[in-house]
C-alpha cells in the first residue's frame, strides 16, 4: 500500500510545475504526501535467513513478497479473506489436500478463544501476541539457532523469568499443538499464527499477512536476548538492532502494550493496564505514556524511556495520532519478527485468508464502568475486563 517506490518519486513529483499538472494528479500527490508522512524511513532494511543469499531468480512468489515486505516496499497487511466453510473435518482427505484448510480450523478455534464477550480481545489474546514475540526474539545476528522455532514451548524456556505471565497461553498453545501437530502444524507456526490471529481479533488491530512452514527446534534458545523493563534505551536499541529491528520498528512493536494488563512489573497492581483501553488495539498507549492517564494506568519504565529518547521520540509522537500509520508499521515490523531464525522463508506458504476480518471501529459498551475502574474503583475487575457482562452487572448495583 505505502511503498518506498512512491517515496523516492516524491521529491521528483513535488518539483513538477503546476502548469504540467494533469487531472487526478492532486489525488496522486496527496497519496504520495500521505505515504511520505506515513513512512519516513531512514532505517536500513536488512534481509534475513535464506533471503540473504537467494538470487531474485530463485524466489518463489512468497519469497518475493516477503523480501519486499522486509525491504519496506510492500505492505504486510491484507484484507484477503476466505469466508467459505472448510471442507470436511480436519482429518478428511479434502482438508488434507488444501495446505490452509488445517489453519482454517485452527483460526476458528483461536478466534473463539481470543475474543472477549465485551468484544475486546482477552488475556489469552494478549498472551498470544507476547508469546509470538518471546519465541521469535530469542535470536540475534550472532546466534546460530533460536528464533521463531517453537522452542519456547518445546523446551523449558517458558520457565525463564522473562516469560512470567505467559503460563495460561502456554497451556492453551500446548493443547492446540497436541491436537493439530499430527495434521502438520508446527509449534513455531501455531505460535506465530496465534500472534497474528490475536492481533486482528483485537478491535482496530491490523490484519497481518500470515505464512506457515516454519521448522520446530527442540533446543532451548540462548539466554539474555529478551528486553527487561528496566533496561536503558541504549541497551534496548542495541538488543533489537542485533535482531535486525531498527528503532523505528521497535517503537511500532512496543505499541502492542496498548492491549496489555501487567501482572509482574508491580505485583501489588496485578491486572493494571498500560493504557486506558486494554483489549483494544488503539493508539491511546502512545499518548498516555507521555501524558497523564487515569490513575489505574501503569506505565512501563522502558516505554517511558523510549517515548523520550531522541532516536525514538519522533516516531512515538507520530503514532500518537496515527492509527493507520501505526497499523502499517506494526504489521511490517511484526512480519520481520515472525521470521527471525527462519531459514526456509522462500518455502513458506501463505494462509492469510484464514484470518478473521479486522474491525476498524469499536466502542466500549461498558465505558461508564471502565471509567470508574480506571479511576481506581473495583480492583476485583482487574482480571475480568475482558467480560462485558461482569461490568454491566456491576453498574446496575451502582445505579
Ligand atoms: C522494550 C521492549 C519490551 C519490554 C521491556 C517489554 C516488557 C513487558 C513487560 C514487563 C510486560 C508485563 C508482563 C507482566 O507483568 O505480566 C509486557 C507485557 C506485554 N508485552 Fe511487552 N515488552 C517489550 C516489547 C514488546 C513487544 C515487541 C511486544 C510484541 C510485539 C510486546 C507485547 C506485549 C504484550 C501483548 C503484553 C501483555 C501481556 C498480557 O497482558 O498478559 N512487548 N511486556
Ligand atoms: C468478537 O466478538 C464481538 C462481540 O461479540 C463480535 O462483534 C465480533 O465479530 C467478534 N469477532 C470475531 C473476529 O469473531
Ligand atoms: C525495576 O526497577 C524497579 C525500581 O527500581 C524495581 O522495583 C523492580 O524490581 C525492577 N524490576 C526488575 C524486573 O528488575
Ligand atoms: C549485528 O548487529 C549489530 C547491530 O546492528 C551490528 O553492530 C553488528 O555488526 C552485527 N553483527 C553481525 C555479525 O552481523
Amino acid at each position: 500500500m505505502k511503498s518506498l517506490v512512491l517515496l523516492s518519486s516524491y521529491a521528483l513529483l513535488a518539483s513538477i510545475p503546476s502548469s504540467l499538472a494533469y487531472p487526478g494528479m492532486k489525488d496522486t500527490m496527496a497519496e504520495i504526501r500521505e505515504a511520505a508522512s506515513l513512512a519516513p524511513r531512514a532505517d536500513s532494511k536488512q534481509l534475513i535467513g535464506d533471503l540473504k543469499t537467494l538470487k531474485d531468480s530463485q524466489l518463489t512468489s512468497v519469497g518475493k513478497d516477503l523480501k519486499a515486505i522486509l525491504l519496506g516496499t510492500k505492505t504486510a497487511q491484507s484484507a484477503s479473506i476466505d469466508t467459505s466453510i472448510p471442507p470436511g473435518t480436519v482429518d478428511s482427505a479434502a482438508c488434507k489436500a488444501d495446505p490452509c484448510c488445517l489453519w482454517k480450523w485452527v483460526s476458528y478455534e483461536m478466534t473463539a478463544r481470543f475474543n472477549g464477550t465485551s468484544g475486546r480481545c482477552n488475556k489469552l489474546a494478549r498472551g498470544a501476541v507476547r508469546l509470538g514475540f518471546h519465541d521469535a526474539a530469542v535470536w540475534s545476528n550472532t546466534t546460530s539457532y533460536g528464533g521463531a522455532d517453537g522452542s519456547i514451548l518445546l523446551t523449558d524456556e517458558i520457565s525463564r523469568s522473562d516469560n512470567n505471565g505467559l503460563s495460561a497461553i502456554a497451556d492453551q498453545m500446548k493443547q492446540w499443538y497436541n491436537k493439530y501437530n499430527k495434521y502438520g502444524a508446527s509449534m513455531a507456526d501455531l505460535i506465530q499464527m496465534g500472534a497474528n490471529i490475536a492481533t486482528v481479533v483485537c478491535p482496530l488491530g491490523p490484519r497481518i499477512r500470515s505464512f506457515v512452514g516454519r521448522k520446530d527446534n527442540a533446543k532451548a534458545g540462548p539466554t539474555g536476548l529478551l528486553p527487561d523493563v528496566n533496561d536503558s534505551t541504549d541497551k534496548l536499541i542495541k538488543l533489537f538492532q542485533a535482531k535486525t529491528i531498527e528503532p523505528h520498528d521497535l517503537v511500532a512493536l512496543v505499541g502492542a502494550h496498548t492491549t496489555s494488563q501487567q501482572h509482574f512489573v508491580d505485583t501489588s497492581r496485578d491486572g493494571d493496564p498500560q493504557d486506558s483501553t486494554p483489549g483494544v488495539w488503539d493508539v491511546a498507549f502512545y499518548g498516555q505514556t507521555t501524558g497523564s492517564p487515569p490513575p489505574r494506568v501503569l506505565k512501563f519504565a522502558s516505554d517511558i524511556k523510549l517515548s523520550g529518547d531522541s532516536r525514538t521520540k519522533p516516531e512515538w509522537q507520530q503514532f500518537i495520532g496515527g492509527q493507520a500509520h501505526w497499523n502499517e508499521d506494526y504489521a511490517s515490523a511484526y512480519t520481520r519478527m515472525s521470521l527471525l531464525g527462519v531459514n526456509n522463508i522462500n518455502d513458506l506458504k501463505e494462509c492469510t485468508p484464514v484470518l478473521p476480518p479486522e474491525r476498524k471501529s469499536f466502542t466500549n459498551q461498558d465505558q461508564v464502568v471502565l471509567d470508574m475502574w480506571l479511576q481506581g474503583q473495583f480492583n476485583q475487575l482487574n482480571n475480568m475486563v475482558d467480560d462485558a457482562a461482569m461490568l454491566t452487572g456491576l453498574i446496575s448495583t451502582t445505579g
